[in-house]
């Protein structure tokens, strides 16, 4: 008879070993997630992972009362293997042509009347344009059958089952005039209040964090598992539709209003005007009251009213010459420049961010913003011509802020007339704040020009480079562990009863385990289970990938990429450790292996040489290696089509990420860049590619598309 609990059939399994199973599986399913989820090579097969989830399923259906909080039936936040569906539009779902001025605007107006050869201007409606992502909803005989996302708009994915958890989608339609075959169109959104409730909470349980709302409604509506979707709170408004089996009313006004009756939320701002002026105040109008509004908007869209004019006037190659989006400028806002703070880097850098006094600034509550160096601050720019007319940046003063898409709000200006006189230049420090040792700033021996970045010398001794050198340890490109993020790591690192000063400690942390425990589980923000938990997500990646052990140690100069360089060259951790101990030792032969690897140059070489000349970092290293276990490099496949060559992937992709696309190329042999040059031998460009595409067919390079490039590489 087995008493290997895994052997047992799910009839024949006692309540002990279930309950002893179901932790196998959720500890088992975990790594695999994670192996997966970080982008590593799975090590099952996705049958056998499959196999797992169904065993631990039967499992908590025949013992109901041992389903685990962590069951992998219950958790959030990983994708799951499968993909969407594709739908193929019944009509395209076209994008819109930008107006970014008045002038626009009135040019635009102007050419839907020449087009139609009219005298007047006709009516024009005017809505919001919601910063989210479109959706197009498909009713047959009133009752919701698909929902599929724009995609490249002539084929979208379908998200039918996530959908249906949005409440503002109904499933069946209410009312009158409802023809056979309904398409509405519309935007899924987040809020802006429920995004930042979302964060929060992901900070809490030390999860990344999404960037913005958009970003956030986009990932939650594309989650595999529509019950994740569901617990997001998602919001849709209805403004167009696609096809029709019959187009019950003659205007866009009236059209909105019966989408309203069906059961649909409409967009409250939206009006109809006949007049420049008045359209332009209406514009100026949303504008201003943008930050007010419960959601992210980053323009009006002006559509022309009349159905029949709109049929008339068509569109382009794929936008309506009936509509137009007039876009909002880059934000600005002036506000006072607090204090301007130093933070010091994982590798020493002092980087000088302004403190600001909160101000709005495109709907988002800017308090800070980047300074970059000293330069910077005193008016000189990276190729040393003077910024902001060469006016310096100081404490009190009062300056202008632009936020622009994404990207972290930036200083363009600073109003001298409103500098008191008592204000002074700021004082650089050449002193690190953090562990008094000096700051300096090195000379590039190639240019002879001094670097504008200025460096603690402390290294090992400075406490501020050491909690930054562990979060990069624990971050999601390093050793990836949940719960562990920026704000469990100063945690740790500044508690007395749990002192984690190294990435060694983070592994002993268990075994204290009873002690720790107990210490941990009364600690404020901790419990038993919390603590359990992260002793497991800490387990879990005993087992890690070669690159990511290279890449946590945080050595300066050795990014991702040039740690994945290096695991392959290696092969595995015993002869990477074995050439560094002799490149440390001065060893002229280790050094030329070492800079003969495809991406390594003197930098990253004289990099290394210093990390292992240091004996306390090989201290470390030596003990890390005694809690942990780096993976052989996975060999890359040199038979496949793509290994060896340089590619490039740009504009969206569709049915993978950046991030698998990046990995499965790798896993291929190929080479990812982020950029297109004479070295590039293939460019993968999905919708919005842009310079890099046009950069590539300049230069001739082979250009395909994403499916193009999942036949390739045969995973169509
Ligand atoms: S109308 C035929 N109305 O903007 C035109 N689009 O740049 C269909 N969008 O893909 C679009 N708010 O995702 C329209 N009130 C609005 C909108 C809106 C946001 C988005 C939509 C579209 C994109 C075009």
């Amino acid at each position: 008879m087995t008493t290997d609990p895994s052997q047992i059939p799910v009839e024949e399994l006692t309540e002990e070993s279930a309950a002893l199973e179901l932790e196998r599986l959720a500890r088992e399913i975990l790594r695999h997630d994670a192996l997966y989820h970080g982008g590593d090579a799975p090590e099952i097969s996705d049958a056998a992972y499959d196999a797992l989830r169904r065993r631990n399923l039967a499992i908590e259906q025949a013992f109901p009362g041992l389903v685990r909080e962590d069951s992998p039936s219950r958790r959030v936040g990983f994708v799951a293997l499968d993909k969407f569906e594709k739908v193929t539009h019944a009509q395209p779902m076209l994008s819109l042509a930008n107006a970014f001025s008045d002038e626009d605007v009135a040019d635009f107006w102007d050419s839907v009347s020449r087009f139609l050869k009219l005298d007047g201007r006709p009516a024009l409606t005017a809505e919001p344009k919601i910063d989210g992502l479109s959706l197009s909803l498909r009713y047959e005989d009133g009752r919701l059958v698909s929902a599929a996302t724009r995609g490249d708009g002539v084929v979208g994915e379908n998200v039918t089952a996530n959908a249906k958890t949005i409440a503002d989608i109904p499933s069946i339609l209410a009312g009158e005039d409802i023809p056979d075959i309904v398409e509405v169109r519309g935007e899924v959104y987040m809020t802006k209040q429920a995004f930042q409730a979302l964060n929060a909470k992901l900070e809490a349980e030390g999860k990344p964090l999404y960037v913005n709302p958009r970003n956030t409604a986009a990932g939650s509506l594309r989650q595999l598992d529509s019950a994740i979707t569901a617990q997001r709170p998602l919001r849709f408004f209805a403004y167009a539709w696609g096809e029709m089996s019959a187009v019950p009313r003659g205007s866009q006004m009236e059209m909105v209003s019966l989408l309203a009756e069906w059961g649909f939320r409409t967009n409250p701002l939206m009006q109809r005007f006949d007049a420049l002026e008045a359209l332009l105040e209406h514009y100026h109008a949303i504008e201003e009251g943008r930050a007010d509004l419960a959601y992210d908007i980053d323009g009006v869209v002006y559509k022309v009213d009349d159905l029949a004019l709109q049929a008339r006037l068509g569109m382009r190659s794929n936008s309506p010459r009936w509509a137009i989006a007039h876009k909002f400028p880059a934000e600005k806002a002036w506000t006072e420049l607090k204090e301007i703070e130093i933070q010091i880097g994982r590798t020493g850098a002092l980087t000088p961010v302004a403190r600001l006094e909160p101000v709005t600034v495109g709907g988002v509550v800017v308090t800070n913003a980047t300074l970059h160096n000293e330069d910077y601050i005193r008016g000189i720019g990276n190729d040393g011509l003077p910024i902001r007319g060469g006016k310096d940046l100081r404490a009190g003063d009062t300056v202008m802020i632009q936020r622009a898409g994404d990207v972290i709000p930036q200083i363009l200006d600073t109003d001298l007339e409103k500098r008191t006189k008592d204000s002074t230049p700021f004082e650089f420090p050449t002193i690190c704040p953090a562990c008094g040792s000096h700051a300096v700033r090195e000379t590039n021996p190639q240019t002879g020009r001094q670097d504008s970045v200025r460096r603690c010398t402390g290294g090992l001794i400075c406490p501020a480079q050491a909690v930054e050198r562990l979060k990069h340890f624990v971050g999601r490109n390093a050793f990836d562990i949940e719960g562990l993020g920026d704000k469990q790591v100063e945690f740790f690192f500044h508690d007395a009863d749990l002192p984690v000063k190294t990435p060694v400690d983070i592994f002993l942390l268990r075994e204290k385990d009873g002690a720790s425990l107990k210490k941990l589980k009364d600690k404020e923000g901790w419990g038993e289970t919390s603590a359990k938990k992260l002793f497991d997500a800490i387990d879990v990646r005993r087992d890690i990938a070669l690159y990511r052990f290279i890449f946590g140690l945080g050595i300066r100069h050795v990014g991702e990429q040039t740690a994945k360089d290096l695991a392959r060259a290696y092969g595995d951790i015993g002869a990477f450790s074995a050439a560094m101990r002799k490149l440390a030792a001065g060893d002229e032969q280790a050094r030329e292996e070492l800079i003969a690897i495809d991406g390594i140059g003197g930098t990253v070489a004289f990099a290394l040489m210093e990390f292992f000349a240091e004996p306390r970092n090989v201290d470390v290293y030596d003990a890390l290696l005694r809690e942990v276990r780096p993976q052989p490099a996975e060999q890359a496949a040199s038979d496949s089509p793509v290994a060896g060559k340089t590619v490039v992937f740009t504009g969206s992709l569709e049915k993978m990420t950046r991030d698998e696309a990046k990995a499965m190329a790798e896993r291929l042999g190929a080479k990812v860049s982020g950029s297109v040059s004479s070295k590039t031998d293939l460019v993968v460009a999905g919708p919005g590619a842009g310079s890099k595409l046009k950069k590539a067919s300049e230069l001739g390079i082979e250009t395909i598309d994403e499916d193009g490039w999942l036949e390739l590489v045969g995973q169509a």
